[in-house]
């Protein structure tokens, strides 16, 4: 059975060469996470990088990262027992060849980020290294407290913009990829505030546009999480694989009407404890790793115990901590609860789960390479198998930086000189007018968010999903035809398609595994699900 997209559209705006402002690179890298910075870093090698972001290069999901970066550091951890935790974790969908390929070159490329000026937290000199859920031996890195993905991507940008060959282009959207009739990717037709419509020529195009978190009402992503490189990778043709499995993190801050942010997991790690409206820790019912179970066990429980407790939240308990060493330990928390007069010495912190890690994304290779020639993946937006059914907590940082690496180094082997101005092709798409009523796209995003926590949520179920692979349908038939000059509506456009790739996934799935629960399906079934589950438009 095919995915059924309406309105399916190769390109979201008109394209007409003759008239497009046109900019010509080596290396085109989409995105300013993790993996965009690393991989603008290791191109920019050999050859000349544009790395273009939608808006500031500081806004990506890895700068709100908190607790860490897993890898081997501590003397009674080995590289082997990082391995088997993220195999295990990851429920049967994991490749092995790249969980070995990933936690083997963490400590040397942790160690780079440090003398490329990341300043992860140390006592005598050695980084601190500290537990999370799953894992067995403490191993995740922390920089500042809790500020861990900024110090990474402070460090990393700082790089960035002084690399002669880099050329940064902020606030430019990436509306779409350019392909040719080869399945090669040429660049990408982009947008800037300031002159309207710009294609980017160039000899590979790194995507590393991070994920889909906004997709939903309650989310730790930032505002530019909404799956534009999905949808973008999709129209193109590449496979996408994994689409069902978003990850949701346990632990948000739940205060009604502020936006959910991130209450670290390494709080827990360091012994705080989850509590409902009667005071009453209740983990220990639902995993024997209490506290530290992997992160889609704790979600359901908290969801369960929201539900028996009829509450729309619970509570993480820290007063036991020493307060001093807990601002210093936790400065961008403290300041979060302070800000809403929570005295974590007296108060409970009210928390719920958000959906919070695309696990699935566009299918590469070990060499970061994608169905598409010249495309390349990495980051959040990739499906490299490293997570299987379900992510170790901070492993994401760790893959971002490995295959940032790899993403810069496979684009160098392949590519040749960028084209110039006289051998750009011409090109030309028009898209007719719609006579279909408008809907207000503002109104359809924050519906969309609201029908995917809802049905895409959790827990999941037939019925909802084939609901909200409905509604989805209708709004698409509206949204898809219009042809608009802003991002708004282009992201807008990017979150239809990619929840209905995320329902359509998850409907299939008929089983429950890692982060995806279906309550109709509550076993694992290794003998009709033991595979990935890939969506591309000529992929059934
Ligand atoms: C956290 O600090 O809890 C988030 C880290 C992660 O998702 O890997």
């Amino acid at each position: 059975m095919p995915v059924r997209q309406s309105e399916f559209r190769r390109y979201l705006a008109p394209i007409d060469t003759s008239s497009i402002q046109q900019l010509f690179t080596d290396c085109l890298v989409v995105g300013s996470g993790i993996a965009g910075l690393r991989a603008a870093i290791e191109a920019a090698g050999q050859r000349n990088v544009t790395l273009i972001c939608k808006r500031s290069l500081g806004e990506s999901n890895t700068w709100n990262a908190q607790g860490g970066v897993a890898t081997v550091l501590g003397s009674e951890d080995r590289i082997e027992y990082h391995i088997a935790d993220t195999i295990k974790t990851g429920c049967g969908l994991c490749d092995r060849d790249i969980v070995e390929l990933v936690v083997s070159r963490g400590p040397e490329l942790i160690g780079q980020l440090a003398e490329w000026g990341t300043e992860f937290d140390r006592t005598d000199g050695k980084i601190d290294i500290t537990l999370e859920g799953g894992h067995s031996h403490a191993r995740v890195a922390h920089a500042h407290g809790d500020s861990t993905g900024r110090g990474i991507a402070e460090a990393l940008i700082r790089k960035v913009q002084a690399h002669p060959r880099i050329h940064v282009l902020e606030h430019i959207f990436a509306i779409d990829l350019i392909t040719d009739d080869e399945n090669q990717c040429l660049g990408v037709l982009g947008f800037r505030p300031s002159t309207g419509l710009v294609i980017l020529w160039a000899a590979g195009t790194i995507l590393a546009t991070g994920g889909a978190g906004r997709l939903y009402r309650e989310t730790t992503n930032p505002e530019v999480a909404t799956a534009d490189g999905l949808g973008m990778a999709y129209r193109a043709g590449a496979s996408l694989r994994d689409m069902e499995f978003m990850q949701f993190h346990p632990t948000t801050l739940y205060i009604a009407g502020a936006s959910r942010a991130l209450i670290t997991e390494t709080l827990r790690g360091e012994g705080a404890m989850l509590v409902d409206g009667n005071g009453v820790r209740f983990m220990q019912e639902y995993h024997p790793s209490g506290e530290l179970a992997p992160r889609d066990v704790v979600s359901r429980a908290i969801l369960d115990r929201m539900l028996k407790t009829n509450s729309t939240h619970v509570y993480l308990d820290v007063r036991h901590f020493d307060k001093a060493h807990f601002s210093k330990r936790f400065p961008t928390i403290s300041e979060l609860c302070e800000s809403f007069d929570i005295d974590v010495s007296h108060d409970l912190i009210p928390v719920r789960p958000s959906a919070h890690y695309m696990i699935g994304g566009v299918k590469t290779d070990a060499a970061a390479r994608t169905s598409i020639r010249n495309l390349y993946a990495c980051g959040e937006v990739a499906s490299t198998c490293l997570h299987g059914a379900n992510r170790l907590g901070s492993n994401s940082l760790l893959e971002g930086l490995v295959f940032g690496q790899i993403a810069g180094q496979s684009a160098l082997q392949d590519i040749r000189p960028s084209r110039d101005r006289f051998s750009a092709p011409r090109m030309e798409f028009a898209i007719p007018d719609s006579d279909r009523s408008r809907l207000d796209t503002d109104d359809v995003r924050n519906a969309l968010r609201a029908l995917m926590w809802r049905n895409v949520g959790i827990t999941r179920k037939e019925t909802h999903l084939a609901e909200a692979e409905d509604i989805i349908h209708f709004w698409q038939r509206y949204v898809m035809d219009k042809v608009f000059d802003h991002p708004f509506g282009w992201e807008c456009q990017n979150m239809l398609t990619v929840a209905n790739l995320m329902a359509t996934a998850a409907r299939r799935r008929q089983e429950s595994r890692g982060v995806h629960f279906r309550g109709d399906y509550p076993e694992t079934n290794n003998k009709q699900f033991g595979h990935h589950i890939e969506l591309g438009k000529s992929l059934t």
